[in-house]
C-alpha cells in the first residue's frame, strides 16, 4: 500500500515491459568502439530516431548527462547535446513519448532545475522526466571548479536537492534552510503538468544510491551484470521504497545486437568489441575502480568489465535472434524488471529492425499491448 497519488503519462502506461532509448545525445552513444555505423550525435539525426520511437509507441528517451570526454581514440561521448535544451526541443518533434533530461545534481541549482523541468513539462504537455545523477566522473565535476564530494555525501546533497525540487514543483512561497541550499520564499509558476511532479528516475546502485531511489524515484535504473542476479536487486528496491510508503519500480539498460540468425547477431557484437577503444574504456574502469566499485583485481574480470563498457556502457548485452531477445526480456520481466533503456551500434537502423521483427514477438509474449 502506498499513499502516493496515482501517476499518468507514458512511464505509467499499461505496457508490462517499457521500452526506451539510451544515450542517443552523445558521440558513439553507448558503444566505445569504432565499428561502422550511420549513427551521428546531431540534433537532426536524434529527431529522426526520436520520431521513429514515438511512432512505434515507445515509452521514453533517456540522454546521458555529459560535460567532457573520456579520452582514447574515440574521445568517447565528448560531443554531446546538453540534456535540458535537448529534451525541450525533442519534445516539440514528438507527440507521445516521455523525454528525459539526465541532470547532475552539483551542476545546477534546484530552483533552476525545477524551473526548467516545469517549463519542459509544459512544453511537452506532461511528457518530461528527470534522471537524477550525482556525478561520479571526477575530472568532469572538477571542471566546474569545485571539489567533488565523497561518494555517500553526494547522495546527502542529492537528497536535499530533490527535496527542494519537489517543494518547488508542489508548494508556493516556502522557505528552505539546509546544508547545501537556502531558499527564501520559493516560488514557481507554471507548475508542472504532471501531478504531483514530473517522473523521477535514478540509476544509483550503491546502498546510498538505492536509498535515494527508494526515497525519491519512480524508477531505479538497475545495472544488471547477469540475468540471474536481477531478482534480488528488484526486491530490495521495492522493499526499501515500501519503508517510505512509496512505490519505486525497476528498469534496466542494455545494448541490443539482434539479427535474423544468432551467428549474425554474435558477429555484430564481436565487431563492436574488436573495434573497441580500450584507451577510453580503461579511463572509465580506472575511475570506477578508484571509487570502490565492487570488482576485484583479477584481470579476466576487468577485461570482462571492459567489454561490457565497450558494448553498452556496462549494461547487460542482449545478443541473438528476435526470438532470443524476447526470451531474455521475458526473463527480466519475470524477475520484476519493468523495462529497458536500449542502445544499439546503429540506433536508427536497428530500431527500425526492432520495430519490425522484435516488437510483434513482444506483443505475442504479452510484454506489450
Ligand atoms: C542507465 C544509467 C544511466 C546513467 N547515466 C549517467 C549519466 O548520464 N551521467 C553520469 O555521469 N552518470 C550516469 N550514470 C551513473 C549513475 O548515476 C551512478 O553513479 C552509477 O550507476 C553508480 O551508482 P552509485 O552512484 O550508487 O555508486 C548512469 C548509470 C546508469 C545505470
Amino acid at each position: 500500500m502506498t499513499t502516493e497519488i496515482s501517476r499518468s503519462g507514458p512511464m505509467f502506461n499499461q505496457n508490462r515491459f517499457k521500452l526506451g532509448i539510451f544515450g542517443l545525445n552523445c558521440s558513439y552513444g553507448c558503444t566505445i568502439s569504432h565499428a561502422a555505423t550511420t549513427f551521428e550525435p546531431t540534433f537532426e539525426h536524434n529527431v529522426k530516431i526520436a520520431k521513429l520511437a514515438d511512432n512505434l509507441g515507445w515509452e521514453f528517451l533517456l540522454p546521458v548527462g555529459r560535460w567532457r570526454h573520456f579520452g582514447g581514440t574515440t574521445q568517447f561521448n565528448g560531443t554531446n547535446l546538453e540534456v535540458y535544451t535537448w529534451a525541450a526541443a525533442i519534445s516539440c518533434h514528438t507527440e507521445k513519448i516521455a523525454v528525459f533530461a539526465t541532470s547532475h545534481v552539483p551542476t545546477v541549482h534546484p530552483i533552476f532545475a525545477a524551473k526548467q523541468s516545469a517549463t519542459i513539462d509544459n512544453i511537452s504537455n506532461g511528457r518530461f522526466g528527470i534522471n537524477v545523477i550525482c556525478g561520479w566522473f571526477k575530472p568532469e565535476m572538477e571542471m566546474f571548479g569545485v571539489k567533488q564530494l565523497e561518494h555517500d555525501e553526494r547522495y546527502v546533497m542529492a537528497d536535499e536537492w530533490m527535496t527542494c525540487m519537489k517543494r518547488m514543483w508542489t508548494e508556493q512561497d516556502f522557505d528552505h534552510a539546509g546544508k547545501y541550499y537556502n531558499i527564501d520564499q520559493g516560488f514557481l509558476l507554471p507548475k508542472p503538468v504532471q501531478k504531483p511532479h514530473p517522473v523521477v528516475i535514478n540509476a544509483g546502485s550503491s546502498p546510498a544510491g538505492i536509498e535515494f531511489s527508494a526515497r525519491h524515484a519512480d524508477y531505479n535504473v538497475l545495472s544488471i551484470t547477469s540475468l540471474e542476479s536481477a531478482a534480488s536487486k528488484v526486491d530490495n528496491i521495492r522493499l526499501q521504497a515500501a519503508e517510505y510508503d512509496r512505490r519505486c519500480g525497476t528498469l534496466s539498460y542494455a545494448l541490443v545486437c539482434c539479427a535474423d540468425t544468432e551467428k549474425e547477431a554474435k558477429a555484430l557484437y564481436q565487431r563492436i568489441i574488436d573495434e573497441g577503444d580500450w584507451g577510453a574504456t580503461n579511463t572509465i574502469i580506472e575511475l570506477m575502480l578508484g571509487q570502490n566499485f565492487s570488482y576485484g583485481s583479477n584481470s579476466d574480470e576487468i577485461r570482462a568489465m571492459g567489454e561490457r563498457f565497450i558494448a553498452g556502457w556496462g549494461g547487460l548485452p542482449l545478443v541473438g535472434t528476435p526470438e532470443q531477445i524476447v526470451e531474455q526480456m521475458l526473463k527480466l520481466s519475470d524477475m520484476g524488471v519493468e523495462g529497458l533503456a536500449i542502445s544499439w551500434l546503429d540506433y536508427h537502423e536497428e530500431l527500425k529492425y526492432f520495430g519490425e521483427k522484435v516488437m510483434p514477438l513482444m506483443r505475442e509474449a504479452g510484454l506489450r499491448q
